[in-house]
């Protein structure tokens, strides 16, 4: 089976293609390079340094494909609030592009990265596929709409979809290249910034008056080698017709202040930090209900957060 990977040059997309190849797949990958690196596509996987929205780059990238996992897109809150016409433009549009060119091509087959920003502030704790979508910024916008969008296309167009929500990705995947890393410029999220934290630039902790026991946000963070695990079984689970919504999160939470605990257990040495006020946007607690996950497509995480934060710490180094 040929599975066309978009984004595939990204820290999550490249990790989905080692695994994927190592498991027999095919691969081809579109990717554009802006945010993505192209030394991360390894040799013998046909890659297309292409754009979402290039239609004939598009069409190239399709040729031979059995199905598609879209991870291609803009993915910072902070920058979607200040370029919002860009996060349309790339994520909504390019996905438009996508699914016309596989109308084109005959491809029916795609499992898409959506995410936990699509609920904004939830109601309830924790967060089924069912919940109230209420998107609190322009970059969870985009990734409502392309569900969306990808739900009316498996009406009219008959196929077979997958949106799988991410909450917080973390962690990385040693393989016979090295280790596949999180190269993010500017890097926002947290596990990053906290293992760069030093004395000169203090990790900021963003509120300490958050309605939690510690006062610090809840965040649910899942080592990417499970999400990649996720979607391997979002693909054989794909029907004709059909378009289903998954929860990818541990089912737990961590305070920020217990991800710097968890780094200063990795590092063996106090982490600093620097009280800042809340980041305009965050929810205080966003925490999964994989229950669905579970139970439909057999997936359950197995990596923590201290293993999370080890590898991506090993990663760095
Ligand atoms: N935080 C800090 N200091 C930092 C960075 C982050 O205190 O230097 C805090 C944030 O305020 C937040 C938590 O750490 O409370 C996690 O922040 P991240 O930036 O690591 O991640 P987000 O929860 O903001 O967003 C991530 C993805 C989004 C996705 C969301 C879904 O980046 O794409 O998870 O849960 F939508």
């Amino acid at each position: 089976m040929r599975v066309l990977v978009t984004g595939g040059a990204g820290y999550i997309g490249s990790t989905a293609v080692e695994i994927m190849r190592h498991q027999g797949f095919e691969i081809s990958v579109l990717d554009d390079c802006s945010t993505g690196h192209a030394d991360s596509v390894p040799s013998g996987v046909r890659f297309i340094q292409g754009s979402l929205l290039n239609e004939k780059e598009i069409a190239e990238a399709l040729m031979g494909v059995d199905a598609v996992i879209h991870f291609a897109g803009k993915s910072l809150v902070g920058e979607s609030v200040e370029k919002p016409d860009l996060y349309q433009r790339v994520n909504v549009g390019g996905t438009r592009n996508l699914l016309d060119g596989m109308h084109t091509a005959g491809v029916k087959k795609i499992v898409f990265s959506s995410s936990a920003a699509t609920y904004g502030e939830p109601a309830v704790i924790p967060i089924k596929e069912n919940a109230q979508t209420s998107p609190t910024n322009p970059y969870g916008a985009t990734k409502l709409e392309i569900d969306h969008m990808i739900h009316a296309e498996s009406e009219i167009r008959n196929i077979a979809a997958v949106s799988l929500r991410y909450f917080n990705v973390a962690g990385a995947l040693n393989c016979d290249r090295g280790w596949l890393s999180e190269r993010h410029n500017p890097e926002t999220h947290l596990i990053p910034n906290v293992l760069r934290s030093s004395g000169e630039t203090p990790v900021r902790i963003f509120g300490g008056d958050w309605p939690t026991p510690d006062g610090t946000c809840i965040r649910d963070y899942v080592h990417v080698i499970d999400l990649i695990d996720a979607h391997i079984k979002a693909l054989n689970s794909l029907e004709l017709g059909v378009h289903e919504i998954y929860n990818l999160g541990s089912g737990d939470g961590y305070s920020v202040r217990q991800v710097i605990a968890a780094a200063a257990r990795a590092k063996g040495q106090e982490i600093p930090t620097i009280d800042s006020p809340r980041r305009t946007g965050d929810p205080a607690v966003l925490i999964a209900d994989i229950s669905k996950a579970k139970s439909i497509l057999g997936w359950s995480p197995s990596r923590g957060i201290d293993e999370m934060v080890s590898d991506t710490l090993a990663s760095f180094n």
